[in-house]
Formats: structure tokens, C-alpha cells, sequence
């Protein structure tokens, strides 16, 4: 507390104090205090609605039966005795490849929740135990599994490359402590971080914080495009897929982020990315939000993200980098601020700046943010 105290004296120059006050009072004076009950974007949080009943995609996250809300492939190993190497599934049976690289895995072992298939070793440093294979006494599951051994993470969960270590440990803890959680009790894969979370010891949390800490977030992992059209998607393990043949549709208010190639993406290729399509005009409007905190009219519904972020949006300490990252997952935290699933600690810092924002405006800001250079 008093550290945050601290940074926030000294970061905060007299011109973001004021505008804090600012966006707090304007804040109070428009919105009553009970925040009404919030639609989630399914593009954000990518699971079948809720239908009254416990249906699939709920808390039980990979493994368990998710159906289409829980994540693809998704198995427990068998499990065997010895280290956490030997939790792996057996990579016995016909091995898939992709483009570029001479590794060859079989479709279980790429599936397992305690391996990680490793396509470029020479793209990262060694990965420490607990991201190559997790705990699984523990029911930690292999960070590199789901956040890829680059960093680079996925739609349905987050990159963690370009974070330093004392930003990846505070998350870590808001996970265990319970003040950070989804604003959809539906979204499986956060369930299941926060279970990862809690079952870490402090040195593996040391470890996977000391690893992801080094890593640069990769340039081309994300592409953003403006357009009007866009291919039609469900919601799929948490993430939005393009239905086959399914043809095109008007993107409306909405960021549409797909793999680029969903074959590499299922084997889990850290070089294959995503491509994200977002609204005509969006990046303008957005770079406007984002860099002076005022609308196309010149209202002023924001504050500048730059002020805490920096002029790079790089980020520092514990703000985290929020160039170049994925737009879903950033609209999704910006909700998850917004609703007060992530409360508590730093957080407290970000409740004025997402209080005003409309689904419109999360658009633009995330449009804009993802088109940056990492
Ligand atoms: C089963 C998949 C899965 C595994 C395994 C997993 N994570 Fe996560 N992780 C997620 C998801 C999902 C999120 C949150 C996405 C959201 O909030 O929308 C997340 C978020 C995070 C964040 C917050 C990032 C940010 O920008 O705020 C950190 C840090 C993190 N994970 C670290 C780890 C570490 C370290 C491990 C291994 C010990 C790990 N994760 C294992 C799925 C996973
Ligand atoms: C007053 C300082 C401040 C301002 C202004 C600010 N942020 Fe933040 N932001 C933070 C802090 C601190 C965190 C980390 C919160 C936590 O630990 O949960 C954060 C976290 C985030 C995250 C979550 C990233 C992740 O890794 O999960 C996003 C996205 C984000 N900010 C976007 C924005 C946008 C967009 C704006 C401008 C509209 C903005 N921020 C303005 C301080 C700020």
C-alpha cells in the first residue's frame, strides 16, 4: 500500500491528479452508484450465453467436460510418478508438425495440460520446471500450456511477455486472494488460472514471474485491420473461431479477433497469430481516447492512459504494458475494472479512468492499443 502510495506521488504529475479528481467527480455527478448489471460483449468473453441451467463452459475449465465454453483438446495426462516431467501425456503415436520447425508431437502430448509443446527452443530461454510442466500434485498446470513458452498467450487468456516480475507476482496474489476473477463465471479459463494461482508455491511463483519477465512480446503475433466486413464467428473455447464456409458479416461495434490460421493454432505454432478486425475509424478515435483522454467532439470522457502507462504504453513497475497486446483480452480487463471483478490493490488506479467508457469507446481504445508496436 504505502509503495503504491509512494509511485503514485511521484508518477502522477499535478495535471493527472487533477484530471483523476476530475473523471471521479463527473463520474459521480452521471452515474447512479449501484452500477446497473452490464451486458458482456461475447467477442470479450467468448462463451455460449448463459441459459439458467449449468451448462458447458462453466467453472470447470480444460479437462473437465466444457463442451464448446471450455477449451478445445484440453486433457489431464495420465499422469505418472517421478518429477513434473513425468506428468507429460506419452508422446507416442503419429506426430504433427508445423511449418519451420523439425519438433514433431503427438496429438495427445499437445493436448496435455502438462506439456508444452515446444516447436522453437531457440525462440525463448529454458523454461523453468513449473512453466514446462506445471504442478500437478499441486493442480498447477503448465504455464506454457496455456500462455505458450514465448509469452505470447492466446485471445482466451493473456500474454505475459513484456510484464515485469513485480506486476506478474502482484496478479498472481490478486488471483489467490480473490480480488481478481472474470467478470463471467462462465469464462472456464479464468477459473482455472485462478486455481493455478492458488496451487503455486512462492519459488515456483518466483520462477514463472523471473521467466516471463525476460521475454519481449513477439511483433507480428497480432495484426489489426480496419473493416466492415468480417468473417462470421462462434464463440469456442473461449475464444472466437470462424465457422467454416460460414461467409461474412458487418463487424458493427465490435473487435473480431481469429487466428489466422486455426489449424497452427490448435497446435499451439507460437508462430502463428491472430488477426483482429476492428471497426472503420476506430484507430483514430481511439489514439484520440488514449492519448488525451477526449472523445471526436473533444469531450473529455477519459483520462489520458499515456499519463500512467507512458508515452509508449510500455508500462512500468506495476502498470503493466498495454501496447500490442490482444484487444479481446484487453476489453475484457477493461470490463473486469469496470464491474469491480478486478478490485482491490492497483486496481483502485484504473476504476476512474474505465468509469465513463462505452462499449463504443473500449472498441476504439483497444483498436488502437493492440496497433501499437509491442
Ligand atoms: C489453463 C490455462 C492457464 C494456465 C495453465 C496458466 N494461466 Fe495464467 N492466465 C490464464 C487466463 C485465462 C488468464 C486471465 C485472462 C483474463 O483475465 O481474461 C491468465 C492470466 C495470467 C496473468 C495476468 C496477466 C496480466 O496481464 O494481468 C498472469 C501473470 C499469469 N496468468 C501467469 C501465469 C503463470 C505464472 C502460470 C503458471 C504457473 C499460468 N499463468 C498458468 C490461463 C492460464
Ligand atoms: C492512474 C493511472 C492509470 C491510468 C490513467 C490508466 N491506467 Fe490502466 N492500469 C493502471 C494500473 C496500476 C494497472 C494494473 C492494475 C492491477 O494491478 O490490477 C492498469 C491495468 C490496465 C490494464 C490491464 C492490463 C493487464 O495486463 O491485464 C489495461 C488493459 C489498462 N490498464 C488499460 C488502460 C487504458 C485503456 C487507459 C486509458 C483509458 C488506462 N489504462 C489508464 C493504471 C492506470
Amino acid at each position: 500500500m504505502d509503495i503504491r502510495r509512494c509511485w503514485t506521488n511521484f508518477a502522477l504529475s499535478a495535471a493527472a491528479s487533477a484530471a483523476l479528481l476530475f473523471a471521479a467527480g463527473a463520474a459521480g455527478a452521471q452515474t447512479p452508484d449501484a452500477a446497473p448489471a452490464r451486458t458482456l460483449p461475447v467477442w470479450a468473453y467468448p462463451v455460449a450465453p448463459a441459459t439458467g441451467r449449468r451448462g458447458p463452459g462453466g467453472p470447470g475449465g480444460p479437462g473437465g467436460r466444457g463442451g464448446r465454453g471450455a477449451f478445445r483438446g484440453a486433457r489431464r495426462g495420465p499422469g505418472a510418478p517421478g518429477g513434473n516431467a513425468g506428468n507429460a501425456a506419452a508422446d507416442t503415436g503419429p506426430k504433427e508438425h508445423v511449418p519451420g520447425s523439425s519438433a514433431g508431437y503427438s496429438k495427445a502430448y499437445i493436448a496435455n495440460l502438462y506439456s508444452v509443446p515446444d516447436w522453437f527452443p531457440n525462440s525463448h530461454p529454458p523454461m523453468p520446471d513449473v512453466v514446462a510442466h506445471g504442478d500437478r500434485a499441486n493442480g498447477v498446470a503448465a504455464c506454457g500450456y496455456c500462455h505458450l513458452p514465448t509469452g505470447a498467450g492466446r485471445p482466451e487468456n493473456e500474454s505475459v511477455a513484456g510484464l515485469s516480475k513485480e506486476y506478474i507476482l502482484d496478479e498472481l496474489n490478486d488471483f489467490r486472494d480473490g480480488s481478481r476473477h472474470s467478470s463471467s463465471p462462465r469464462m472456464g479459463s479464468v477459473s482455472f488460472m485462478i486455481r493455478v494461482a492458488k496451487g503455486l508455491t512462492p519459488d515456483e511463483m518466483q520462477q514463472a514471474a523471473a521467466y516471463f519477465s525476460t521475454l519481449q512480446l513477439p511483433d507480428n503475433w497480432i495484426q489489426v485491420k480496419e473493416a466492415a466486413t468480417v468473417p462470421v464467428t462462434r464463440p469456442e473455447g473461449a475464444m472466437m473461431v470462424a465457422v467454416p464456409n460460414g461467409g461474412t458479416e458487418p463487424i458493427g461495434d465490435r473487435v473480431i479477433e481469429v487466428s489466422v490460421d486455426q489449424a497452427r493454432t490448435e497446435l499451439r505454432d507460437t508462430t502463428s497469430g491472430f488477426i483482429a478486425y476492428v471497426p472503420p475509424g476506430s484507430l483514430a478515435r481511439g489514439q484520440r481516447l488514449v492519448t488525451t483522454g477526449r472523445d471526436a467532439s473533444g469531450q473529455p470522457v477519459t483520462i489520458a492512459c499515456t499519463i500512467c502507462h507512458g508515452q509508449d504504453l510500455h508500462g512500468i513497475g506495476n502498470v503493466p504494458h498495454i501496447a500490442g497486446r490482444s484487444p479481446s483480452q484487453m476489453a475484457r480487463q477493461i470490463i473486469d475494472f469496470q464491474t469491480g471483478a478486478r478490485s482491490g490493490g492497483w486496481a483502485e488506479l484504473m476504476k476512474a479512468p474505465v468509469k465513463n467508457l462505452t462499449d463504443t469507446q473500449i472498441v476504439d481504445v483497444v483498436a488502437y492499443l493492440a496497433s501499437l508496436k509491442p
